[in-house]
């Protein structure tokens, strides 16, 4: 096994996964990722340090497969992140004008390609005394007007992930809330609104990397409860 570590984190073109990515890389990691629109991966990952960019979609079942390769190709996987997600449509519908076709996109994409690709990597994760990731919300617990199906379909998540943990004692499974963030999404969600008083994602990295440098026990978190490292040079 190579001595250096592999993450596998989806929709790694924008927001908090073009974040982690960034981040990752900065630490010498191997960084697996993708997006749908390949001009922008190429774009946000050129000329990070060990960054594979592969285009595709994560419901796409030959995307899912040329996934897998990629880190089987390393021999390891240390961390797994579900971060490629959709609203659905927008402006955010209320439940009862929801579709079937609104209800299995936003399925599939949210909680059906996590699972599939987890199942199919669990091996691999566990293996390497690896750790899943799955980026939640709020929504997942809380309920707001409009909310409902993106809301539904992360507390779909967050149940996968830990039942995920549940059946395979060694896994280290979060499912995380990040909280409120200056991305394109959430612009989506708030069309027209001024959102610069969002937190840039930035932000949450130093707190989501406390799970997998310090491994806490498997579970549901906020981002913003994850302390922080402890700063270099700070007395204990
Ligand atoms: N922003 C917030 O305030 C907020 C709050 C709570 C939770 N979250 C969660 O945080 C995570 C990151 O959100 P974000 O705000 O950073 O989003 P974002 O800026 O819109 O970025 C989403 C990324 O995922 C990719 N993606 C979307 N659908 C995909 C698919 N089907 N297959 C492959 N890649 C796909 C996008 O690229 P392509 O479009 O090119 O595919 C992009 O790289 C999501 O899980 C979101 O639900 C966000």
């Amino acid at each position: 096994m190579s001595d250096t570590k592999v993450a596998l984190i989806t929709g790694g073109s924008s927001g908090l996964g073009r974040e982690l990515v960034r981040a990752l890389s900065g630490d010498g990691w191997h960084v697996i990722t993708d997006a749908r629109n390949g001009d922008a991966l190429a774009r946000e990952t050129r000329g990070l340090y060990g960054v594979e960019a592969i285009t595709g979609d994560v419901t796409d079942a030959d995307h899912k497969e040329a996934l897998v390769a990629a880190v089987r190709r390393h021999g390891r996987l240390d961390l797994l992140v579900h971060n490629a997600s959709t609203l659905g449509p927008t402006p955010l519908p209320a439940l009862a004008t929801v579709t079937v076709a609104d209800l299995k996109d936003v399925w599939r994409t949210n909680v059906g390609a996590p699972l599939v690709l987890t199942g199919a990597l669990l091996p691999d994760l566990l293996a390497s005394d690896g750790v899943l990731l799955s980026i939640s919300s709020d929504a997942a617990i809380e309920h707001y007007e409009g909310w409902g199906l993106y809301g539904a379909s992360k507390a779909g998540l967050d149940h996968v992930t830990l039942t995920y943990a549940a059946e395979n004692p060694g896994l280290h499974a979060y499912a995380v809330d990040p909280g409120d963030m200056r991305t394109p999404m959430h612009q989506a969600a708030f069309p027209g609104e001024d959102i610069s008083d969002r937190p840039e994602p930035a932000s949450v990295i130093p707190h989501l990397r406390h799970l997998w440098e310090q491994r806490p026990e498997s579970g549901r978190y906020r981002a913003a409860d994850l302390p922080l490292p402890e700063t270099a040079g700070a007395r204990s």
